[in-house]
């Protein structure tokens, strides 16, 4: 086996430019034909650099999960949809001192107390921030469930003075494998959406913006009526996760964590050096097992993982890698191994062109 990157120590996060530019350019292509804005989730990446690229790609704004995502992506959009419910005094002061800046925030939420706290912070900065009421179209995590209290919260939004209802956000984050247009899942969203919009037109709170849109989701988000935005977070690297249910292809992975193998004395198996600490203990949902595979070799799967220790299993390949080769893997869940490192190594090819730091990981 050819030595890989023999410039950059290991464990590391490494990223492929030319991939990076190939899905970015995708999905701007895909909002463009649908006429959705197209709202990238930097939680995926949680890099500046990466989200300035988002921005050139065609991307109408960024949305984050935390406020310390917000403050490193302000900078690159001021534009930015806090898809999180911002609840108690230090997220207030975190959100005004956002508003503050200058950033055009809106924020997706589910309660009162947490409108509460965006209103304090709105009044503190002098500004009015949006709010788009949060739905739960069935992944049961945040989000009304019942059109009646949905009406409700929007109610609520559009009179308080310090804020503007923009309109309602969901996560469809329980729909995994859909088999295609007839899929009863995404038809059940759709009537979902749809119910919602009409609800909220007759009660004269039509939603300006309607926001949703996962990786799983993605390339069916025009059967979606009424949406008018998606936020993919995942696509932007893919992972072995969007490969498996169908959302992108091997070769659309985009980052791999480069891995030196430094034992074969079991036989059948190879350790690398990427273990938990680097590729994170996130099972694939549904019937793939393991925590990562190969990017060359995807036959071979990361079956056994310790803090530093990442256990190849060899049987189902004829790879027979040496003590010192190295190898990059596609973790399972690529949103949460990027959090596990310090900084990403940016290859234009195979010639190694950056090193940006994740700068927004952490709180
Ligand atoms: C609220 C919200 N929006 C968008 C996304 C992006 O989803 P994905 O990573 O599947 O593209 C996530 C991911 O967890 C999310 O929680």
């Amino acid at each position: 086996m050819p030595t890989v990157l023999p410039e950059i120590d290991t464990p590391a996060a490494v990223v492929d430019l030319v991939r990076v530019r190939a899905n970015l350019d995708r999905v701007a292509a895909y909002c463009r034909e649908h006429g959705l804005a197209w709202r990238p989730h930097a939680k995926t990446h949680k890099t500046p650099e990466l989200g300035a690229m988002q921005m050139e790609a065609g991307a109408v704004g960024l949305t984050v999960a935390t406020l310390r995502e917000a403050e490193v992506m302000a900078p690159v959009t001021r534009d930015i949809l806090l898809a999180y419910p911002p609840v108690g005094a230090h997220k207030t002061r975190r959100l005004a001192r956002l508003l503050e800046s200058g950033a055009r925030v809106s924020v997706g939420l589910d309660s009162e107390e947490a409108l509460r706290c965006v209103a304090a912070a709105a009044t503190a900065a002098g500004t009015r921030p949006r709010v788009l009421v949060e739905v739960d179209v069935g992944m049961r995590r945040v989000g009304l469930a019942r059109v009646e209290q949905v009406l409700a919260l929007a109610r609520r939004v559009e009179d308080e003075p310090a804020v503007d209802l923009l309109g309602i956000m969901f996560y469809p984050g329980h729909l995994r494998d859909l088999t295609g247009a007839a899929d009863p899942a995404l038809l059940q969203l759709a009537d979902c959406v749809g119910e919602l919009v009409t609800a909220l037109d007759g009660a004269g709170l039509p939603p300006l913006v309607v926001s949703g849109g996962s990786t799983p989701t993605l390339w069916h988000s025009h059967r979606v009526a009424g949406l008018t935005e998606i936020r993919p977070g995942t696509n932007l690297f893919n992972d072995r996760t969007s490969v498996a249910v169908g959302a992108s292809e091997w070769d659309e992975c985009a980052y791999t964590v480069l891995a030196t193998v430094v034992s074969t004395a079991v036989p059948g198996q190879a350790v690398i050096d990427a273990g938990s600490k680097a590729l994170s203990r996130e099972e694939v949902r549904g019937s793939l097992d393991g925590f990562g595979a190969l990017l060359d070799a995807p036959e071979v799967v990361v079956r056994g993982l310790s803090e530093e220790h990442g256990i190849l299993d060899l049987t189902g390949s004829g790879l027979r890698p040496r003590v010192g080769d190295r190898v990059r893997v596609v973790p399972n869940h690529v949103c949460v191994s990027v959090n596990l490192h310090e900084r990403l190594h940016v290859l234009d090819g195979d010639r190694p062109v950056a090193t940006w730091a994740v700068a927004a990981r952490g709180r």
